[in-house]
This record gives structure tokens, sequence and C-alpha cells, in this order.
């Protein structure tokens, strides 16, 4: 129905100031229903007869915008007027106010280039169909046209990373008739996506005034929204204030904004002499703190709520442990994931970026899929990711891409493309993902195969490396780890996943069409199979095992160039971890977890790791014998480590291991985000190995689960929990007293292989109480 209505747009000469579109209409007979299907080329905000429609802010969201829009469809039954109040002595004419509000969004100058990144698309746009259900069982639909009027609204300005200025002061309004925008109207689709909602409200803790003068909020909480403020000033009174991250200590104590770079994230209102609650339209911005450079009269903090805004995700993970340090780390892996998940997986929500880096939402997506619900999440942006792939397959280095082709096809970061669809299929179980997936995945591979050499070794192309590692000098901020080395590894890696992927939905297509496997998978084009069936199209036996071959080539080739003498010839902690984790270390696994426990003990029990070998490091040690080393990285309070940040005060997971330095002062101005959940990824260890819970691989979604706790003495007690599809999973231990005995608590929603010490258990549904000697941990 919307693709009947048009795009329009208000006229070019409303410059910055948002449009605002209206159209007023009357039921022509009583009415049983009534709905609105909405859309924008921008975000948009309606309001009918004065009520705001539905809850989604930054509606219709983010995505591949030159070939998906989503659009919403609401029920507005109970916002139409029943009647017409001014002569209710006539039968019941309702006419209605429908006001639709713009902003340019994610559509406008946005990436830190702040040039226009759709160029297709000059000015934003909306477009609107109503139908009108009559109880006589008739319809009427009412679509977007030259007959809705655009005047300018009280937003002068409006940025994602700049702010907004509000002028609140009565204006009288001039209606000017909307203009058709030549927009396609096959990019529209449903939405598809979780809501972006107001989540939750957080209300000052302290007013700092510093020896500068500057009068500065906080809210105890790094955290991504806007500030709402209930206040009478005035008329013409201006309020003006910047968000911030964090507060410079060293040298004059004052408001630290230059990691925002050009972001200006100010908010900017205009008062019109009324008591008003007022909060910004189309922004977001990343911050703990205000600070007030405009606002006339006394500071009282009950005027300023903080909104935490992000999708609207059901919460599913939880850990906690005896270790209040590590519980602030956990907590702040969370608001890391609030922070970063509005509608997109974003780097970081405050400086000019905000984009969904492939290789940020790699590396953090299975601990972001226990934390929270996020299998819609992933399905909306990995179509996006799919819908911006390249023709040859590569991957660009953001989705959605506003920046072209720069930085695209990074090892590491185009590996999403597989990595992320087999860890949504893993946590929630649906092979459905797969299936949406699967030409993406092995368009990847395969972009990989083309441009790697001959004999495999990827050492072409521009790759991120082990970004922000430790262990190539100061101010580096690529690790040591060569690039090519860690590229064959994810080349290897990627077409690990893609065999069992591909398997997976070669048994699925045969179990759904009832035929048996074996004849099915050898020969497909015999059977009578359904077009959009993928093994129809090509997935087969025999095309499986050429990338059977090409994955055994590849770990051979990576031997082959990287082991030398039985060890790992690249000596940094990346390549060990990484190794180890994929699985390319062939019959000398043991020396070269021995290597790597090693150098991280021979390094004061701390890790140089970087985005690539960070989330890997403690798997690696742990599933390979060594979880004592695992817990003392995790441990680790002195600079670098997880808890540095936690003792700094850090409230969220930082960029950098060294964002505040010890001395105080800040990493470089150009890179310095305390919002940046990658080496948040340290929580799929804690769900995973220190309370052990584990899917099996072969009954994804933890319909058959894995428990294997490793509980260490540096603990005396554990817990995590995820609500799964098939009820609550749940693992506690705690030792018992001096006794050195350690009790655990499981409880597991359907079968389990249940793992304590030396013992191994098959176990159905329900809680299992075990006991065991520390010695027994291995
Ligand atoms: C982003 C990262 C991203 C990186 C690419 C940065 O500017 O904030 O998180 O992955 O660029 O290396």
């Amino acid at each position: 129905m919307i693709k009947q209505a048009n795009w329009i747009k208000a006229p070019a000469d409303f410059g910055e100031v948002c449009p605002v579109f209206k159209k007023t209409f009357a039921a022509s007979k009583e009415v049983a229903g009534a709905t609105v299907l909405l859309s924008a080329i921008g975000v948009y905000e309606a309001h009918l007869n004065g009520k705001r429609i539905g809850d989604f802010i930054f509606a219709p969201g983010w995505t591949a915008y030159q070939s998906r829009v989503q659009f919403q469809e609401y029920d507005i039954t109970g916002l139409l007027l029943k009647e017409n109040p001014h002569e209710p002595e006539k039968p019941p004419v309702s006419e209605n106010t429908l006001e639709i509000t713009l902003g340019r969004g994610w559509s406008g100058a946005f990436s830190w280039y702040r040039h226009i990144t759709y160029p297709q698309y000059p000015q934003s746009a909306i477009i609107c169909a109503i139908k009108l259900k009559y109880a006589d069982g008739t319809e009427e639909i009412i679509i977007s046209d030259e007959s809705f009027n655009a005047a300018k609204s009280n937003i002068l300005y409006s940025d994602i990373y700049d702010g907004e200025i509000y002028d609140a002061r009565p204006s009288k309004k001039e209606w000017v008739p909307a203009e058709i925008a030549d927009y396609p109207k096959d990019i529209l689709i449903p939405q598809q996506g979780d809501y972006v909602r107001e989540i939750e409200e957080i209300k000052p803790v302290k007013f700092i005034k510093t020896l500068i003068k500057e009068r500065i909020i906080d809210f105890g909480q790094n955290l991504t929204g806007y500030v709402k403020i209930n206040t009478k000033k005035p008329s013409g009174d201006v309020i003006e204030f910047r968000h911030a991250e964090v507060l410079r200590e060293k040298g004059t104590f004052r408001f630290y904004t230059e990691n925002l770079r050009t972001a200006l994230q100010r908010m900017t209102y205009i008062s019109n002499g009324e008591q008003t609650e007022y909060k910004p339209h189309f922004t977001f911005q990343g911050f703990r703190y205000i600070k007030l450079d405009k606002w006339s009269g006394d500071v009282d903090l009950d005027d300023f709520t903080a909104v935490v805004v992000h999708s609207d995700m059901k919460r599913t993970g939880y850990f906690e442990c005896s270790n209040e340090k590590v519980n602030q780390l956990f907590k702040n892996i969370i608001w890391g994931q609030k922070g970063n998940f509005l509608d997109v997986p974003t780097d970081c929500p405050q400086r000019d970026e905000r984009c969904g880096w492939t290789g940020d939402a790699q590396v953090f997506v299975r601990t972001a899929s226990y934390n929270y619900d996020v299998k819609r999440f992933f399905e909306k942006w990995l179509a996006d990711l799919a819908a911006e792939q390249y023709e040859d397959g590569g991957v660009p280095a953001v989705i959605p891409n506003p920046i072209g082709e720069m930085y695209a096809n990074s090892t590491a970061w185009g590996d999403a493309a597989v990595i992320c669809p087999w860890q949504i299929y893993l946590t929630y179980g649906d092979s459905d993902i797969l299936k949406t997936q699967f030409d993406s995945m092995k368009k990847w591979v395969d972009y990989v195969r083309s441009v790697a050499d001959e004999n495999l070794i990827w050492t072409e192309g521009t790759h991120f490396g082990d970004w922000l590692a430790l262990d190539n000098g100061e101010g580096a901020n690529s690790g040591a780890t060569p690039k090519e080395y860690i590229a064959t590894a994810y080349f290897a890696y990627s077409t690990s996943l893609l065999i069992k992927a591909w398997k997976v939905l070669m048994k699925d297509s045969c179990e759904k069409n009832s035929i048996k496997n074996e004849l099915c998978r050898k020969n497909p084009s015999q059977y009578d199979l359904d077009e959009t069936d993928p093994i129809k199209n090509n997935l087969n036996e025999m095309e499986l095992s050429e990338y059977e071959n090409l994955y055994k080539d590849i770990v051979a080739a990576f031997q082959n160039e990287y082991i030398k003498d039985g060890k790992l010839t690249v000596k940094t902690q990346t390549a060990h971890a990484v190794a180890l984790y994929f699985d390319l270390c062939g019959e000398n696994k043991a020396s070269t977890v021995k290597d790597l426990a090693d150098m991280v003990i021979a390094n004061g029990n701390k890790l140089t790791t970087g985005f690539v070998g960070t989330p890997y490091l403690l798997h690696a040690l742990s599933d390979n014998g060594y979880s004592e080393v695992a817990y003392s990285l995790l441990l680790q309070e002195e600079f670098p480590s997880w808890l540095f940040s936690v003792n700094k005060g850090a409230t969220t997971i930082w960029e950098h291991w060294d964002g505040i330095k010890e001395d105080g002062s800040f990493w470089s101005e150009g890179m310095n985000s305390f919002n940046h959940y990658a080496f948040g990824a340290v929580a799929d260890w804690m769900y995973g190995v220190v309370c052990g819970i584990n899917t099996d691989e072969n009954a994804p979604g933890f319909e058959h689960v894995i428990l294997k706790p490793v509980p260490d003495k540096r603990l005396e007690h554990a817990s995590a929990s995820i609500d799964t599809k098939y009820g609550k999973l749940s693992s506690k231990w705690h030792y018992e007293g001096e006794s050195g005995k350690i009790i655990y608590e499981l409880e597991v929603p359907n079968t389990a292989t249940i793992t304590i010490g030396d013992n191994t258990y098959e176990t159905g549904k329900g809680i299992h109480r075990y006991e065991t000697d520390h010695d027994q941990i291995n």
C-alpha cells in the first residue's frame, strides 16, 4: 500500500530548518479501524491530533538506504477524533490532523567526512499512506502527495553528531504545498529490526563547579541518549549545553571534548517563557557529563534527566561473582552494548563516527548475543551487509556504508560476513540466518580466495591488523602481528565456518524435503526441490568438497609459512591466540599454548593484544589447559588490563587499553572513545569458561547444552545465566569454607553434557548439583 504513495519533500529554500508536513483528513463514515504506514529518507516523528504516533525513536531506522529503507505500520484507531468537536449537532465527521516532522538523521552529512552520504537523495523526504477501514466494510486510502503541506518546524538545526537548535517561541507557520521527490519506492521494506526506544532514565548524581568556572552535571554513567530538561525561563532566554564522556584530570581539571573530534554534541534551546519539558528529536549523544554554557539562574539538578536510548532488545544474560571489580567490568560491557546497539552495531556513540564497523561487530557478536536477544537486530544488519557487499564479494568497512570503498575488505572486518551469521545461528539455533546469508558468506570466502596469493597466503590489500594492540610501540594503531598472518588465519577460519554452514543447510534441506539425506546430498538436481531451496542453488556435496579441500590447503599453507621446527615464527600473543583458537597449529598445539602462556607470564601476566587477539586470548589459554593464566589476565589490575579501566572509574568499555593513562593523561585526541565495546568481548569467556555455559554446535540455540565451569580460587563464587528459547540456563559455583571443595548448581532447560573436574555426566532438564575438589579443575 505504501508504494502507492509519493515521496514528498519540502521546498529547497527551507535550508537547515527541519520541515513539518501536515495533512488534514476527514473520515466520511463511521470508522472501524485505521492504520498509517510511514517511512522517510531521514528520520521522522509523527503526531496525529497532537498525540505522538508510536514510540520508535529515529524511525525508520538506519539501513543500506540505496536499496533498503524500512517502513513502519502503526495502528492509529485510538488517536482519531471521534466526532467533529466544533459542531457536535452534525453527523460524526472527524477532522484529523496528521503532522510529520523530518530530520536529516543518518541520510545527512554522515561519517567523519561530513559530505552528503547519499547523493541520490539530496533532500530528506517522507512517504505515508493512511488506511481508514469503515464500519460498513469499505476502505479509504489517503496517500502522501502535493495535497500535503509543509512548513518550517521549531527545529532550526538538527544533526546526529552536532545536536539540535530548537526555538520554542511560537511562530506563525507558513504552509506551502509539499513537492514530489522522485525517489524509488522499490527500496521500501517492512520493519525488520528492533524498534529503537527510550529505555530508561537517569538522574544526575553531582553538580561540579570547576576552578575555571565551568558548571558541569555528572550523571554517574557514560551512556547514549539525550538530556531532557524541565524548566521555566523568560521568553527568548537561551539554554545551551555540551556533552562529554570524561573530565580532564591532569593539568587544569575541566570538561573534555577533544576526543569528540568534529562532533559538537551541543543542545541549544530558546525558551518561550512557559514551563516546558524539552528533549531533542533527531540526535543522540554519548556522554556522562554535560557542561552548561548558557543557563540563567541557579542550577537545580531536578531539572535534568538523562534518557537512555537504544534498540529495544530483551536482556537475556547475567553474570556475577565475588570480585566487585569484575562485576563492574561486566556492567561496563552491558552499558557498552546499550550505548552502541542503536539500530546498528556501532563502534562508538560520541565522536564523528558512530558507524557500523564490521570488525567491532564481529569481535563482540557472541557476547552481544548472550547479553541480549539480538537475533532480529543482526538479521537486519546482516541483510544490510549483504546489500552493501560488492559484486566481487568484498565487504565495506562499515555497514550501512557512508564511506564508499575506503578501508573495504580488511581481514577480520570483512569476516563479519561469515562470523556473525554463524554465531547468531549458534546462539539462537535458527538456520534461517544461514539460509539468507549463505550467498553473502560464500561471496566473502570466494573474494578472499580471489585476492590471496597462489599459495593461499593473503598478502595483498589494506588491513587494520591487530587494531590497537600494544606490541608495536607507543602510539601505533596496528599491533606487531603481520597483517598477512592474520589475513591467512581468518581466511582459513571463515572457510571452516562456511563449510559448517553449508552442511547445516544441506541437512535441513534434505530433512525438509523428506528425502533420504545421503541421496539428496549427493545429487540434489534429481529431486524436485523448491526454487528457494539453497541446496537447489549450487549447494551440493561436490562443490562442498572443493571448499573442504580449499580449507585443508589454506591450513597447510599457513603451517608451511608460519610454523618452523614446531614453533610459530610470529612471536606475539595475538599470533598464538589466533592460531590456537582457529585450530591452525596441527600437532603443535601443546607447544604453542605453552609458548603463549610463557609470553603472558614473562610480561607480568599482562596482555599485549588488540581487536584481533583479545577476544581469543583467554579462550586459547583455558581451552588448552592454562585457565589459571587466563584468570590472571582477567583479574590483572595494572595497565594494561580490563580492570585497569575499572580502577580508573570507567563505566563503559574503553577503545584503548590506555584511554586514560596511569598519570591521568589521555591517549591522543584523534581516536579515544570511552564507549567502544570491542574489548568487552571478554564477557563470552565469563559465560563460557568461568561458568562454562556453551551450546552444542550440533544442537545449537542451547538445545543441547555443554556445561564445563572452570572455577579459580581467586574467586569465591561465580554465577551466570542465559534465557534460552528452551528456558533458563544457569551455572553457579562457590568454594565451601576452607575445605577447598567446590559446590556447583547447574540448571539446564534441556539435555546437557556436564563436565565437572574429571567427570562427565549426561543429564536431562532440571537442576543438578555436584561437588569436587579444587585439585580436580584442569
Ligand atoms: C573505529 C574502530 C574501527 C576502526 C577500524 C576506528 O576509527 O572506531 O572501532 O574498527 O576505525 O580499524
